[in-house]
């Protein structure tokens, strides 16, 4: 029994160091792949050694067809949702799959509470790690899940903002009801108060539901990538209590590693959208929303031709590129690496400026442009880029808008005002390439459209970009 015990343990040690390898490993675009199996590795090896040496720890394996028939299931249906899914349906796919994570966690805390109590009913004694345990995998996991199907909605254009001034007192309230009730569910001890926690465990998981969908309802304009990874961490948190509750390494490992990556990321994006945590938390997020502005009928945008931007291109010594979920939606990536090479066959000095939120998930451009194998060192983050706007002589903004709206530093009124953004207009001139004057993600309009140094190049990325290459060829 020593022996295998000592296997499962084992197999736990080896997935835990494939979870930190992996996780290593996608900080690179590319490498990512290969850690991303690597660390699929390690929780298929966690999952097998769990079934099969279950027994050893003294506990037995019941249900087990079960848990084989709930695993295929989920197999198939993840396999088969992940090939139908579209590239620029990614981040929806991730918010789901988070919040997937998050109800597990809550709902092996509503399970295990029960066990706990029937074990304990006799003497009434609580052990208080476990409770806080089950209590904090409940409500965060809960959270999670709620926050993160409204997220998934929103993403996927089927929900919009609902936002009104009571909500954040309301957030705030159940916030701290939340709290509160951990603190009282605690103090009860006996064998009365242990049939009382089954009634307010259930209150406890409605009222965390209904704080998810209320905290993530209000967030709009450009502020949905802090809290997106707010839930991811979030839920590695809850998947943490889980294998706190379990004993079982694997999943404390594993949860660690994805709440404390969550929580580092969510802190980075709060610096890079200049928000605070505290804000995103009480669901007061997006603010103002009062200078929103309408697409206005009396700003004129100028174009300009593929021949006319084809010269300016060709003739210029820096050009900076400035992808945005445009680029995604287009699939114009390849395009967009073909047009740098001939540019640089010319002469021309040519980056990529890549703002922390475009496209609709962290890193969506570095993985976009990986894809097509642009070298990482042309790929300049927007603190670097922004101070070379002034030497530059062209900027092509392909498919982004809102990590290129002026707003953000001129118009106080504005839902993005004090996001950094990539500052086009300090260029010599700036090319838009989009398909019509639609807003982007925080839907306002975009005063860089209409600016004198502006010149717009409308249609889709994909083509636009190809028939520019060809004009490039040309000169
Ligand atoms: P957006 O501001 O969303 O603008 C994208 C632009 O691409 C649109 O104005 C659209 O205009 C254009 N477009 C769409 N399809 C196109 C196509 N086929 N060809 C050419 N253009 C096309 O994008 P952004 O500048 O990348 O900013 C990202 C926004 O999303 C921010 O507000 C950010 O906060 C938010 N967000 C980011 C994340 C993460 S983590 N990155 C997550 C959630 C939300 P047309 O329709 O006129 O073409």
């Amino acid at each position: 029994m020593g022996l295998e015990l000592g296997i499962l343990e084992l197999s736990y040690l080896i997935a835990s160091i494939a979870f930190i390898i992996g996780l290593k490993r996608l900080s690179h675009p590319e490498k990512a792949r290969s850690g991303n199996i690597l660390a699929s590795v390690g929780m298929g090896l966690a999952i097998i050694c769990t079934i099969v040496f279950h027994d050893s720890v003294g506990i037995e394996n019941k249900n087990l067809w079960l848990i084989i028939g709930a695993i295929i299931v989920g197999l198939v249906a993840g396999w088969y949702i992940a090939i139908k899914a579209e590239m620029t349906d990614m981040p929806q796919l991730v918010s789901f799959y988070n919040g997937m994570g998050g109800i597990c966690a809550a709902l092996i805390s509503l399970i295990e509470l029960p066990h706990y109590m029937h074990t304990n009913s006799f003497t009434g004694d609580m052990n208080t790690g476990f409770m806080l345990a089950v209590l904090l995998g409940l409500i965060i996991g809960s959270v999670s899940f709620s926050g993160s199907i409204v997220a998934w909605g929103k993403l996927d254009g089927r929900i919009g903002d609902i936002r009104s001034q009571t909500m954040s007192v309301v957030n705030l309230g159940i916030l701290l009801a939340l709290l509160v009730s951990i603190f009282f569910i605690m103090q009860m001890d006996g064998v009365q108060g242990f049939e009382d926690i089954s009634m307010y465990i259930y209150i406890l998981f409605g009222a965390s539901i209904i704080y998810g969908i209320l905290f993530v309802l209000p967030i709009g304009g450009a502020d949905m990538p802090v809290v997106i990874s707010l839930l991811n961490s979030f839920t590695g948190l809850a998947a943490a209590m889980g294998g706190f509750l379990y004993d079982n390494l694997a999943m404390l490992t594993g949860g660690i590693l994805v709440g404390s990556a969550g929580t580092i990321l969510t802190i980075l994006m709060c610096e890079a959208m200049n928000r605070s945590l505290l804000n995103v938390i009480i669901g007061a997020f997006g603010g103002g929303g009062s200078s929103v502005k309408g697409q206005d009928g009396d700003k004129v945008v100028k174009e300009i031709t593929l021949t006319d931007a084809g010269i300016l291109l060709s003739y210029s010594s820096k050009v900076y590129i400035v992808p945005g979920y445009g680029l995604a939606v287009a699939q114009a990536q390849q395009v967009c690496k073909d047009l740098t090479k001939l540019l640089e066959d010319k002469g021309v000095e040519v980056k990529f400026a890549i703002h922390p939120v475009a496209g609709r998930m962290p890193g969506h451009m570095n993985v976009l442009l990986a894809e097509a194998d642009v070298s990482y060192d042309k790929l300049v983050e927007m603190e670097d880029a922004n101070p070379e706007m002034a030497s530059t002589d062209v900027i092509i903004v392909v498919g982004a808008n809102d990590v290129v709206n002026p707003a953000a530093y001129d118009d106080p009124g504005s839902p993005i005002y004090g996001m950094p953004v990539i500052q086009a207009l300090d260029a010599q001139n700036v090319i838009v390439i989009k398909r019509s004057m639609s807003f982007g993600y925080a839907g306002i309009d975009n005063d860089l459209f209409y600016h004198d140094k502006t010149r717009m190049l409308f249609g889709d990325a994909k083509d636009v970009l190809n028939s520019l290459s060809a004009e490039v060829k040309m000169n």
